[in-house]
């Protein structure tokens, strides 16, 4: 929903998908559309945050007008942003990020008062050594908390450091047993860096759910940077070889990770979720795979270029 929710995202053509048409009930209506193409090319996971704008309740508009029963589909949603942008594409500051209890006690309302029933799975938005969540004791036991009642606790995670996050939430127990359920991570072809913690989390019976499969857009045809057209080419020579869009080549190699559980699509249109949703078709063999991991960056300038992307 992170597109979908706000007139403002950090993908390279925000402004074109949504055809510079920033009204609230347009955005509401393209997100529908878009749910309705995933829902028939059977998307069964729905991924959210309370700083995705008004993400959060388009989706709930969604579930409820189309009647989506509540055991047909999975909701996870994400606090520790809060949304700041007040619908503008250029703000000081888009979101802000606290992870704090007071947030956590704020926000989990919130999403429940939109999703109740649908929201299974409530994500730190995220975590990084830095935000110091990982130690804060009242906040894990809050979330530990959820978790007794039968909500799936997770955290996403960021930047040249999610192994490292990654195995030190692998450790949190709370009262003997292991509080994370599944992590959400960053790993694509240009920086599938994360890839053998992701695989020990796997092993371990956390869910692994991938995000910013796709780089943000930096994987597509859309990205014209002259430094990347070599890269481009092979994307764009394997997808024609085998029928597919470069979209869904990228896609399918997350999907045929031996670690991954779900790949999300960040899709803004509904012509970029038709096209996203052939990945689920897409069979690579260890050949094409060995070619398309050789596009992979180092993590610090991976990271680098990705702070520099523009809200737009
Ligand atoms: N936990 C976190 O911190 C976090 C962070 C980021 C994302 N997420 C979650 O992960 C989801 C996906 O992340 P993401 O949006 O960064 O994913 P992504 O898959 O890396 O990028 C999606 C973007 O790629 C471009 N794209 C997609 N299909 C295309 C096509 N066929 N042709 C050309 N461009 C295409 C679109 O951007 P343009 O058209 O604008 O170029 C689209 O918005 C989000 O919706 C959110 O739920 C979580």
């Amino acid at each position: 929903m992170a597109a979908l929710g706000r007139p403002g995202y950090i993908n390279l053509g925000h402004a074109q998908d949504l055809a510079y048409d920033y009204e609230g009930d347009a955005m509401e209506q393209r997100a529908h559309l878009v749910l309705d193409a995933a829902w028939a090319s059977g998307v069964r996971y729905f991924d959210a945050a309370r700083s995705y704008g008004l993400g959060e309740k388009f989706l709930a508009t969604w579930l409820n007008s189309r009647g989506v029963s509540l055991d047909s589909i999975t909701v996870g949603s994400k606090w520790g942003y809060t949304y700041t942008a007040d619908w503008r594409i250029e703000a000081k500051a888009h979101e802000v990020k606290e992870h704090s209890l007071a947030t956590l006690e704020r926000q989990w309302p919130e999403s429940l008062a939109l999703l109740d029933g649908y929201l299974r799975l409530y994500q730190i938005h995220s975590a990084t050594a830095e935000s110091g969540v990982l130690e804060n004791q009242l906040v894990l036991q809050e979330l530990a908390k959820l978790k007794s009642e039968g909500i799936r606790i997770g955290l996403t995670l960021s930047g040249p450091s999610q192994s490292e996050t990654l195995r030190s939430a692998m450790e949190i127990e709370i009262d003997g047993s292991r509080l994370f359920d599944s992590v959400q991570a960053t790993w694509n072809l240009l920086e599938p860096s994360v890839g053998p913690v992701l695989a020990e989390a796997h092993a371990a019976g956390i869910g692994v759910i991938i995000k910013e499969a796709l780089a943000n857009g930096r994987l597509t045809d859309r990205n014209q940077e002259p430094d990347f057209a070599s890269k481009l080419e092979v994307l764009q020579t394997e997808s024609r070889d085998l029928g597919t869009s470069t979209d869904a080549l990228v896609l399918a190699a997350c999907l045929s990770q031996p670690f991954v559980d779900v790949v999300l699509s960040g899709a803004a249109s509904l012509e970029q979720i038709l096209s996203n949703a052939q990945a689920c078709r897409v069979r690579l063999d260890q050949d094409i795979l060995a070619r398309l991991l050789r596009l992979a960056e180092s993590p610090s300038v991976y990271w680098t270029t990705r702070s520099k992307l523009a809200w737009n």
